[in-house]
């Protein structure tokens, strides 16, 4: 048999790195909780034109893509927007609105594999449908930095941008939406020259030119003042004074929610997926060079899937990159030896009762391991003390006799006998 590996650009998890993966996979859940996100699951397989038809061309170029047995053109999801916005178009589009939607799971692109970048990757996904509102935008932006700072990570900013001002230039100058849309994924790629070139060739105008290049120097973190800068910049565009407005109001709001945000806004900022129509932003930390998250608004989706004019906004939270700034940052992992205890059985009469302890104390919530090698006392902690095990229950006949055990604090190195009805109590 050949030995065989994974496929290339995709992982396995060892129990360390999937613990990684799940507690922030479990910190973004309990927010969708906290901010009133109900939790759908849409499947993996989903038709390509539904993937394909907002995506961008970047992300459609990259997908899983094969026909089924059936003859049938499906993709496995690279992102989950559209298949939460078909939702929204169809079996939910009574639902009242507001409505707050949760997802988390797989994805899949054939990204060339490297640092932080895989071809199956992770999201906790949140979308908030039904108001156009700057509210909405800064609740999703507030809520980014909250599981941010629940997950323990620093120093990181948020990238913003508003797609309504380059795409308000470039309506006024009677770009269609595919000239637009090849502009714009330029942009997400900071080729800001080779974006100049095709406005150029499309035949905008020299004031479009300059106001072009203007733009994309317009950046920093004295918010206001960096709009400031763009609105005048963009005065001859009247969409693109008004995406200035609409991004300064809602930074307005998340100003004045008393909540620490940093921000760096980038005037000329431009996100590579087709349906933003709104704000656009990105978590950063300095340790990585990828964009931890990604999100925006996107108004004009859930119509295009034949649904009724919707706004929106949402993002997705990148599991993978956010643990990669957390070993980065060397944030601790959750210690997963805390309050576990291993139970073992100096003779073999008492294993029985070894196992009947060890279920007692996982009904009182503990994590337990019992000893399952037929290992010596000693041998048995010294493996529980190697692995930051915090306490150990040692079942022995003597004690037994008089429904008792010893209980070993293992960080401190110190035993005692206590009776088994007062065990968990002990312990927890
Ligand atoms: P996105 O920027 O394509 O946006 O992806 C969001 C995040 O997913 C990225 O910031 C990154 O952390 C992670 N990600 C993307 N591709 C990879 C990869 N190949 N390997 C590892 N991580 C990756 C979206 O997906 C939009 N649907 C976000 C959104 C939701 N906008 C509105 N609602």
């Amino acid at each position: 048999m050949p030995a065989f590996k994974t496929v290339r650009g995709m992982r396995d998890f060892l129990p360390k790195d999937a613990e990684r993966m799940r507690h922030v996979e479990q910190i973004s859940r309990e927010l969708a909780q906290l901010y009133g996100y109900g939790e759908v699951i849409t499947p993996v397989v989903e038709s390509y034109d539904l993937l394909a038809a907002k995506t961008g061309e970047e992300i459609r170029e990259r997908m899983y893509a094969f026909e089924d047995f059936g003859g049938r053109k499906v993709a496995l999801r690279p992102e989950f927007t559209a298949s939460v916005a078909r939702l929204m178009a169809t079996k939910m589009r009574n639902k009242p609105k507001p409505l707050r939607l949760f997802s988390v799971g797989s994805l899949y692109r054939y990204d060339e594999p490297q640092f932080g970048r895989f071809r199956e990757f992770w999201q906790a996904n949140y979308e908030l449908f039904g108001s156009d509102k700057p509210e909405a935008d800064a609740e999703i932006l507030m809520l980014t930095n909250d599981l941010l700072v629940r997950l323990g990570l620093r120093n990181f900013y948020f990238k913003i941008g508003h797609m309504g001002i380059l795409r308000g230039i470039l309506v006024k100058e009677g770009l269609g939406e595919d000239q637009q849309n090849s502009i714009m994924q330029l942009l997400d790629k900071k080729r800001w020259e080779e974006a100049l070139v095709i406005a150029r060739s499309a035949g905008v105008s020299q004031n479009c030119l300059t106001t072009l290049k203007k733009i994309f120097e317009i950046r920093g973190k004295d918010v206001f003042g960096v709009l400031k800068r763009a609105e005048e910049g963009v005065q001859d565009y009247e969409k693109a004074v008004a995406a200035v407005k609409n991004l300064w109001e809602i930074l307005e709001v998340v100003g004045g929610s008393g909540v620490e945000l940093e921000v760096m806004v980038e005037a000329g900022f431009a996100r590579g997926l087709e349906y933003y129509t709104g704000i656009v932003f990105e978590p950063y930390v300095s340790e990585i060079e990828m964009a931890l998250s990604g999100g925006g608004r996107y108004d004009k989706l859930i119509e295009l899937f034949g649904g009724e004019s919707i706004p929106a906004v949402g993002v997705a939270q990148g599991i993978d990159r956010i643990v990669l700034a957390m070993k980065k940052q060397r944030v601790p992992p959750r210690i997963a030896g805390e309050r576990m205890v291993v139970v073992v059985s100096i003779e073999k009469e008492s294993r029985a009762k070894a196992m009947e302890l060890s279920s007692m104390l996982r009904n009182a919530g503990l994590a337990v391991e019992v000893e399952v090698m037929g290992r010596s006392i000693s041998k048995a902690l010294s493996d529980a003390d190697r692995r930051g095990v915090a306490y150990a229950v040692i079942v022995g006949p003597e004690e037994l006799k008089e429904r008792k055990v010893v209980l070993r604090d293992m960080k401190k190195r110190e035993q005692r006998v206590v009776e088994i009805k007062s065990l968990c109590e002990e312990i927890l």
